[in-house]
């Protein structure tokens, strides 16, 4: 039986880039002694693509120029077979001959940008590898703030009131948006539409408090959210595991924040360690709410993650009005913090387990899409090419 090679992919240009290499960190060691031979694709923060065995020891991330100058450069090439390989670039010494690995499936890691907003699962897809959690759609809709609102909205899931607009609307009408800002009500909450971790997130009382906290926002990112703020606001996330078709909720989970608006220090840096992750973040699981609101949650939480067309693991996170306990959207997370195992080993998984089946998952969507019809015999071409350069007027 031929090695069956993981690749594990983490990293990338993303502000998220450490909180991925510390999910990579515990996928690989959680694998250690599966049937897997795991290999380690570390995308660096230029972009570089790299692989090694010493990428798989945290303590080698506390200098990385040296780990990228001792890491090889790797990259997926297709052999004469049409097999996916991730292959070694010329490593430099005389006896270390370049090596190729046939790609079995890829775990992505990342959290972040194009690591988590589809570009990496299409190229996964155009290399045609078994990759685990969303696809290219769910992924680029889940990570947009705004369309995924949208999406929301056209499929009766409650969101908050809201406006967006993009950096050339607010040089040209900043009045007309502060006055339908204002028609909204303060406090509203300013967002990046592709960002997270709470980067460029802010909530503002008055109308100066705005201006300043969008003109922050727009140095992430050309696109912002302005919602009207929730309050008294409880926070309660929910998982969902599988696929479009066959999926179930976890355990739901109250993150605490120090303050009200949860930030980046909130979530990775209130005593958490490096082999914990997210799980040692502040949070109530399963969430101290009733039965009632935990099961309009769960169904909802499925319901968004079949809307996106999800798979594999996906955290839904909520907006709860504590008072009246009013449910809103906040967003989907597709590739989670941990991959949000620490609400699947409060009922039925432990992190391997789960691995397991994302990566299961994977496969069977990669089967199920190589099962199909994917291209169509037809001499269109040589009819074309008999015609000559002229036949081509009229195509499409
Ligand atoms: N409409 C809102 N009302 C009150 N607080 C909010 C609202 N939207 C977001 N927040 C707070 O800001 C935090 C970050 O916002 P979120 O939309 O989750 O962005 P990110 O993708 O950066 O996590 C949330 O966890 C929550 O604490
Ligand atoms: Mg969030």
């Amino acid at each position: 039986m031929p090695d069956k090679n993981l690749i594990v992919a983490f990293g990338g240009i993303s502000p998220e880039h450490e909180v991925s290499v510390l999910s990579a960190m515990q996928v690989m060691s959680s694998l250690e002694e599966s049937s897997y031979t795991i290999i380690p694709l570390y995308i660096t923060k230029s972009g570089r693509w790299l692989t090694g065995e010493l990428l798989k020891d945290l303590s080698e991330y506390k200098d990385i120029k040296k780990l990228e100058e001792s890491a090889v450069s790797c990259a997926f090439v297709k052999d004469d077979i049409g097999r996916t390989l991730l292959k070694e670039q010329d490593k430099g010494g005389l006896f270390s001959k370049p090596q190729a690995f046939p790609v079995y499936a890829v775990v992505c890691a990342f959290h972040g940008s194009e690591g988590e907003n589809g570009a990496f699962q299409g190229v996964c897809e155009m290399f045609n590898v078994p990759y685990t959690g969303s696809g290219v759609l769910g992924s680029s809709v889940g990570m947009d703030k705004v369309k995924a609102k949208q999406l929301c909205e056209a499929n009766n899931i409650p969101v908050t009131n809201s406006l967006d607009f993009y950096e050339s609307d607010w040089e040209k009408h900043q009045d007309t948006i502060l006055e339908e800002a204002n028609l909204l009500g303060f406090p509203l909450v300013v967002k990046p539409a592709t960002l997270g971790s709470s980067i460029g997130v802010r909530k503002v009382e008055s109308q100066d408090d705005l201006i300043e906290a969008v003109e922050t926002a727009f140095r992430y990112d050309a696109h912002l959210l302005v919602e009207e703020a929730i309050h008294p606001l409880m926070e309660i996330n929910c998982s969902v595991l599988g696929t479009a078709e066959n999926c179930r909720a976890s355990v739901c989970e109250r993150p605490l924040g120090s303050t009200e608006t949860l930030s980046f220090e909130d979530k990775y840096q209130s005593g958490g360690s490096a082999e914990k992750g997210m799980a040692s973040a502040d949070r109530v699981i399963p969430a101290d709410i009733s039965a009632e609101l935990t099961d309009t949650i769960r169904t909802m939480a499925v319901h968004i993650f079949k809307t996106f067309d999800a798979a594999g693991v996906a955290r839904l996170d909520f907006l709860v009005n504590a008072d009246t306990e009013q449910v809103f959207f906040n967003e989907i997370n597709t590739i989670p913090g941990s991959f949000s195992f620490y609400l699947w080993d409060k009922s039925d998984l432990n992190f391997t387990q789960l691995m397991e089946e994302l990566i299961q998952i994977g496969i069977q969507r990669h089967q199920a899409k190589n099962g199909r019809i994917r291209s169509y015999e037809t001499n269109l071409l040589s009819e074309k090419a008999a015609k000559g350069i002229k036949g081509l007027k009229g195509i499409k």
